[in-house]
């Protein structure tokens, strides 16, 4: 049984590790893994591989940057002649980036079997590009596996027959507890001076958080307030760095003393910050879901979440981009006196092992 895994953007390096590994050791699965290039950056992409060990890709299309139109489409003309040379039995995407819409598109057209892992998840934003790519793969989508109870909920709405559906748990979290020991070796604290200092990890990189200068002139209005407490450590996702660099935003950011900018992190790295930080701001998704199992308290700059479980057991809030907000939530999570978090079902580690015993079973 010949599967081909699609990897693209730096969320789906941390998906497929777990996924690899678990195909690896099922006999009777033929991997095979696919990288679109749509992240290309060492720091985007390589140090990922080699952190977490997941295998040279057969295969590197090497599209790039663009618009989404040109993005998608160079990603679908790229994969097609590989789905047709190599004729596999199912070709499997992660999460909601435009590589796993582009090549799910090109698998089932091609008489292909469509397996989405993270499936289900809805903000309910179609602003949000990553929000379009989830209903349009999901809803072409042969195998559905789901991380929590919401996903499962959106899919039976959405008319998907539950036969197709799994509640797996979390492959993200398979791979967190796998290096959580060998994050905590890293140095990163002490290269940047912070060990045993308090601090907040900020990450933002939402095209509707960072491409509006106004809504970003807010949450920088925010985030001064919170650098005269602690240390505000700002590991920059390309996009954002190049909306900041050259804008009027830019000589405000370098003003501010406490928040430290710096190049994106790899896994590990990243891993020992958000572990130790005091609090962290985010806009993306899997962070949410990360700070859920690290039991740190995580404010989301954003309106909506499509993880809804880490509001609802876990620490996170989600507190929109309006800086007396941000900061209201900011004060209430250092008070401390919220409830403890839980963690969600089947976000054990076990995930990828659940969604290869399936695969054999049902394909
Ligand atoms: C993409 C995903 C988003 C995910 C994010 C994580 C889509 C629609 N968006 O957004 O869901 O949360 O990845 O990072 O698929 N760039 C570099 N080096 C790189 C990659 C990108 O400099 O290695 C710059 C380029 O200027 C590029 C811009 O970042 O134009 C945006 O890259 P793109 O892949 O289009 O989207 P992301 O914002 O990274």
């Amino acid at each position: 049984m010949k599967i081909i895994t699609v990897a693209g953007a730096r969320p789906n390096f941390m998906k497929i590790a777990p996924l690899m590994e678990a195909f690896a050791a099922e006999p009777s699965i033929e991997p095979m893994l696919v990288h679109t290039g749509q992240h290309y950056d060492e720091r985007m992409s390589d140090l990922f591989f080699r952190q977490l060990g997941i295998p040279q890709p057969d295969v590197n299309l090497g599209v790039g940057s663009g618009s989404h139109a040109t993005q998608t489409a160079a990603i679908m003309t790229a994969f097609e002649p590989i789905v047709l040379a190599e004729k596999p039995d199912a070709v499997l995407v992660v999460g909601d980036v435009n590589s796993t819409i582009a090549c799910g598109m090109v698998a089932v057209k091609l008489g292909v079997k469509l397996i989405h892992v993270e499936a289900g998840l809805r903000s309910g934003d179609r602003t949000m590009p990553e929000e379009i790519n989830r209903i349009l793969t999901d809803s072409i989508s042969d195998l559905l596996f789901v991380t929590e109870k919401s996903g499962r909920e959106n899919l039976l709405r959405e008319g998907v027959d539950p036969a197709r559906i799994h509640v797996v748990g979390n492959v993200m979290i398979d791979t967190l507890l796998k290096n959580r020991a060998k994050a905590e070796a890293s140095t990163i604290l002490a290269e940047l001076g912070l060990d045993g200092q308090p601090y907040a990890a900020l990450t933002l990189h939402r095209p509707a958080n960072v491409d509006d200068p106004v809504i970003l002139g807010g949450l920088l209005d925010a985030l001064e307030a919170i650098s005269r407490d602690m240390v505000i450590v700002f590991p920059i996702h390309p996009r954002t760095r190049k909306n900041i660099d050259g804008s009027p935003l830019a000589a405000r950011v370098a003003g501010m003393a406490n928040l430290r900018l710096i190049d994106p992190l790899g896994y590990l790295e990243f891993l020992k910050l958000t572990s130790s930080a005091r609090i962290v701001l985010t806009d993306s998704g899997g962070i949410q879901e990360e700070t859920t199992i690290l039991q740190v308290p995580c404010l989301t700059l954003r309106e909506n979440t499509e993880r809804p479980i880490t509001a609802e057991v876990g620490s996170n809030r989600i507190v929109g981009t309006d800086p007396q907000k941000i900061l209201a939530a900011y004060r209430e999570a250092m008070s401390g006196t919220g409830r403890k978090p839980a963690i969600p079902d089947l976000w054990d580690g076990q995930a990828a092992r659940r969604i290869a015993k399936i695969l054999v079973k049902v394909l």
